[in-house]
């Protein structure tokens, strides 16, 4: 049995497919009871647990063998891996596939890069074994302002340099791979996709697959973290959202990783592809 924690999530909800395309059996976690009819119609088995009621975990983690492990980005994250981290360790999991972020390092300037690190060594401290899945910026954020590109013609970029974009569905089939196949314990993934774009390419990108202009708008740091604030998101992980963003100008979020073809043997997902196969939501 796998477990998969955020099974409705961007990563979770591919990846429940590509396990169950590959004939695992599946556990879906989810927090909220609408969705577990949902789920098993899909032919998994559903369960719910919350990250914020720690003694929910335990019956997610009952039986299975391997989990993949992720939650939202979130102030509490650390505490929330750490927590389901030690309800494996009780259930006798064997195997934690866990999702953090490119960069995630003891080392890491950066505060996402500090507190993936930190649930990192929470997860080696524990004597489990361990695959880290730690991807780039993913391309459906961009689903984020999908509304704003169909309206206005624009496209907001709070980036401000090149970055290499990763489809979740990579990531998910990465993490598939390493829940059912050999070789992956003590293994870091660093994922990203197979190209590095900035934002004027990322319009020119959009008005090609649309057949409709779209510009590209830089977007001050200060007006995207009050966006996410405004769309519900903690002060705090906004700040690192936009602290994040703000290596991009210097090209250190452009770096490309072989890994989705070292491990999957096929080249990772396009940008362009993505934007044509998502073209509806683009032209609303
Ligand atoms: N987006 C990026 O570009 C990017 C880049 C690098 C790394 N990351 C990292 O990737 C992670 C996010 O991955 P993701 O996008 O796959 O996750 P996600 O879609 O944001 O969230 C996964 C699921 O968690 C569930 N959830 C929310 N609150 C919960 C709670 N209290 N208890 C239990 N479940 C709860 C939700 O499902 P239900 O409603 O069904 O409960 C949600 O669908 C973060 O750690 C982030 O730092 C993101």
């Amino acid at each position: 049995m796998i477990t998969v924690f955020g099974a409705t999530g961007t990563t979770g909800a591919p990846l429940v497919e590509a396990l169950l395309a590959r004939g695992a059996r599946v556990r879906a976690v989810t927090s909220d009871p609408a969705k577990i009819a949902p789920l098993e119609a899909r032919g998994c088995e559903a369960v719910i647990a919350r990250f914020d009621a720690p003694e929910t975990l335990a019956r997610a983690c009952e039986g299975a063998e391997r989990i993949y492990l992720v939650t939202p980005a979130h102030q509490d994250m650390r505490r929330w891996k750490a927590d389901t981290i030690a309800a494996a360790q009780a259930a006798g999991v064997r195997h934690v596939v866990l999702a953090t972020g490119l960069g995630a390092s003891p080392k890491a300037r950066l505060t996402f890069g500090r507190w993936h690190s930190e649930t990192q060594e929470c997860l080696r401290q524990s004597g489990l074994e361990w695959t880290f899945i730690q991807p780039t910026y993913f391309m459906q954020n961009l689903l984020w302002q999908a509304g704003a590109i169909a309206r206005d013609g624009v496209y907001h970029d709070d980036l401000g340099g090149p970055v290499a974009w990763i489809d979740a569905r990579d990531i998910a089939e990465v993490a598939a791979e390493a829940l059912t196949g050999p070789g992956h314990a003590g293994k870091a993934y660093g994922l990203t996709g197979p190209e590095a774009l900035g934002g004027a390419e990322i319009a020119e990108i959009l008005s090609d697959v649309t057949g409709r202009p779209v510009r590209c708008v830089p977007l001050a740091a200060q007006d995207a973290k009050a966006a996410m604030m405004a769309n519900g998101m903690a002060e705090e992980v906004a700040a690192a959202m936009v602290e994040l963003a703000s290596i991009a100008p210097k090209g250190y979020l452009a770096g490309i990783e072989t890994t989705v073809s070292d491990v999957l043997g096929r080249p990772a997902r396009r940008f362009r592809d993505f934007v044509a196969e998502h073209r509806d939501a683009f032209v609303g």
